[in-house]
């Protein structure tokens, strides 16, 4: 099967029902994707298709052949997309382990919502879940990814 991934094309050997998490992970060697629950509960394995967010665990490869699927090794070539910075600025990480499906949620959210409010952000990241309760900081970084994202475009 053919993937393009971080905008590099990959040829897989995968059965077609194998979720996009595994083929991103053990086939394609890119582990900052994460596995949380397995059953898109959580939002830890938050990939972009397409530009869209989409829960990785859930998703069979053969579903995104053509798409091309961004991570977040992939978000910017030297992790200084809005959101990255934004993230680091605010030091929203705790433990981590939710924090590149957060990231990747966040990003989506402002592609589409320059401008989100605080419910917005809820709403958009309701389902990724944070054990270590990094919800407040991870709504400031999203108001200050805007900011970011809006001063670079202006
Ligand atoms: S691992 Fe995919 S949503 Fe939890
Ligand atoms: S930072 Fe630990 S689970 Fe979110």
């Amino acid at each position: 099967m053919k993937l393009v991934v971080n905008g590099r094309a990959h040829e897989v050997d995968a059965p077609a029902d194998m979720p996009l998490l595994w083929v991103l992970r053990d086939l394609v060697g890119l582990t900052g994707t994460k596995f949380g629950c397995g059953m898109a509960l959580c939002g830890a394995c938050t990939v972009h298709v397409g530009g869209q967010p989409v829960r990785a665990c859930v998703t069979p490869v053969a579903a995104v052949a053509g798409q091309p699927v961004t991570t977040i090794e992939g978000l910017s070539p030297d992790g200084t997309h809005p959101v990255q910075r934004a993230w680091q600025e605010v030091d929203v990480v705790q433990c981590g382990y939710c924090q590149s499906g957060q990231i990747m949620a966040a990003a989506a959210l402002l592609k589409q919502n320059p401008a989100p409010s605080d419910a917005d952000i809820d709403t958009a990241l309701a389902g990724n879940l944070c054990r270590c309760g990094t919800y407040q900081r991870i709504r400031a970084a999203v108001h200050r990814a805007a900011e970011l994202q809006k001063g670079a475009a202006g």
